[in-house]
């Protein structure tokens, strides 16, 4: 049987990522994992703890006595956080908009990055974030750096929003998701910064299948 590759696929909010590599891994019969939701859990365990966001000893001594828990389902991924299922939870506009502040934590993601990597140990993956080709698995088969328009990246994550009764006008979400992408580009600590060997994939005007399909073919390359 051919070995089975690690796929990391970054870039910034709402490119696409977490659902072309939904459907990667489908297809190559790999784990999905979607790190983005393991820094959203954690972020919502701030938030309810009162923690004080700005203290990474704080940030990082939260994150050593909880259990982040990604499982497998039919639509992607379930995530639990100490045992519950937060999956939605963790899509509200206030976990989105501290995020990128608990994220930008030296302690953090260490933690997390020590998990994602015990997760996609000696497996096939394809894991989706902001550094997953530049720190997470640096020697990953393929790299792709998944990008779109800010103006097609929020009308997207619009109608996500409204598909799941949420309303919240496409200018605010414009207005976060440049807001978090410069935090996450800026930041100090394994900025959102595409790997010298990644692939740029702009899907501003691709369906997710055209774009899941050259992602697939690329993979077979490898594979071959
Ligand atoms: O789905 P969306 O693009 O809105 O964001 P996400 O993938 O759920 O990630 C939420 C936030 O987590 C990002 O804005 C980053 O601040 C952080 N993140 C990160 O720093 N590193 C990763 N590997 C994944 C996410
Ligand atoms: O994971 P990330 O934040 O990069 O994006 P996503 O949550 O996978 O995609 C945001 C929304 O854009 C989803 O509703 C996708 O179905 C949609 N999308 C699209 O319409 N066309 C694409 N080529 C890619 C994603």
């Amino acid at each position: 049987m051919t070995k089975p590759i690690q796929i990391a696929i970054d870039g910034p909010a709402a490119a696409g990522k977490s659902t072309i590599a939904k459907i990667v891994a489908e297809q190559l019969g790999y784990i999905y994992i979607d790190t983005g939701a393991m820094y959203r859990a954690i972020t919502l365990k701030a938030l309810q703890e009162g923690i004080n966001m700005a203290s990474n000893e704080e940030a990082g001594a939260l994150l050593k006595k909880t259990e982040i828990d990604l499982q497998p389902s039919e639509n992607g991924q379930l995530v639990f956080l100490d045992k519950k299922n937060v999956t939605e939870e963790i899509r509200s506009q206030n976990v989105t908009k501290a995020v990128s502040e608990m994220a930008a934590h030296s302690s953090v993601r260490e933690h997390m990055v020590e998990l994602q990597q015990q997760l996609s140990e000696s497996r096939g993956v394809v894991m989706d974030g902001r550094d997953i080709g530049t720190h997470v698995l640096p020697n990953a088969e393929l790299k792709v750096f998944m990008s779109a328009s800010v103006e097609e990246r929020a009308r997207r994550r619009f109608e996500d929003n409204t598909n799941r009764g949420f309303h919240v006008p496409v200018e605010e979400l414009q207005e976060e998701i440049a807001q978090r992408d410069k935090m996450d580009s800026e930041r100090e600590v394994s900025p959102l910064k595409k790997a010298d060997d990644a692939i740029y994939m702009d899907t501003t005007s691709l369906t997710i299948k055209q774009a899941a399909d050259e992602i697939l073919r690329l993979a077979k390359e490898r594979l071959s």
